[in-house]
């Protein structure tokens, strides 16, 4: 059974997706931790009502004490690599890795993006999408799972999706129908690549 360590800082409704998918049989993995890096993320409430370990690994108290962020990746490698994970997922991790980090995990960080290939990297993308969608500079958004490089939302794409945009859209619209693509997309994704593992 592969182990998956799964990265949030948030809600974690897409963890909630890897969750339901083991429980129901669909994904032949087993979530070995749960990472936050934020105390209130949901989605450590989520892992603890699902019987998974938990890991609160903040940054600030690095920052803090004027450590660099690369301290804080090794030593968040190092907590992660004791649950011995065949992938690392991040599930809206909402902190830039540095090579340290990746270089633990070669080729074993998968990464969710709420948008296509090159477009929107980083924070708030959902909103920036149906943004530009008003402007008249994009048709469609869409999500994206991809293996993790230094560069933000970067790296080989393993799987990606169309999300359309309808004109009468509020954001909360289009942020739920973002949502729900990416809840499937991730599940296919991570099957696809313990596969060929
Ligand atoms: C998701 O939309 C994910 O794609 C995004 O954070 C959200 C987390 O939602 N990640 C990024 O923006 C990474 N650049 P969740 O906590 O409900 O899974």
């Amino acid at each position: 059974m592969s182990r998956l360590a799964v990265l949030i800082s948030g809600n974690g409704s897409n963890l909630q997706a890897i969750i339901d998918a083991v429980a129901a049989g669909r994904l032949p993995a087993q979530i070995a931790v749960v990472v936050s890096n934020r105390r209130e993320a949901f989605g450590l409430v989520r892992a603890e009502r699902a019987g998974i370990p938990t890991l609160y690994f903040p940054f600030k108290p690095y920052r803090d004490a004027g450590r660099p962020r690369e301290a804080y990746d090794a030593d968040l490698a190092e907590r992660v690599s004791g649950y011995a994970p065949d992938l690392v997922v991040l599930a809206g991790w909402m902190h830039i890795l540095s090579p340290v980090f990746l270089a633990r995990f070669r080729g074993r960080v998968l990464n969710l993006h709420p948008a296509l290939p090159g477009q929107f990297p980083g924070i708030h993308s959902i909103r920036r999408a149906y943004e530009a969608y008003q402007r008249g500079e994009i048709a469609q958004t869409g999500v994206m799972v991809h293996w993790a490089v230094p560069e933000v939302d970067a790296g080989a794409v393993v799987a990606q999706a169309e999300v359309p945009i309808f004109p009468d859209d509020t954001l909360a619209d289009l942020e739920a129908r973002v949502h729900q693509t990416e809840h499937r997309l991730l599940v296919d994704a991570i099957r696809s690549v313990l596969r060929g593992t």
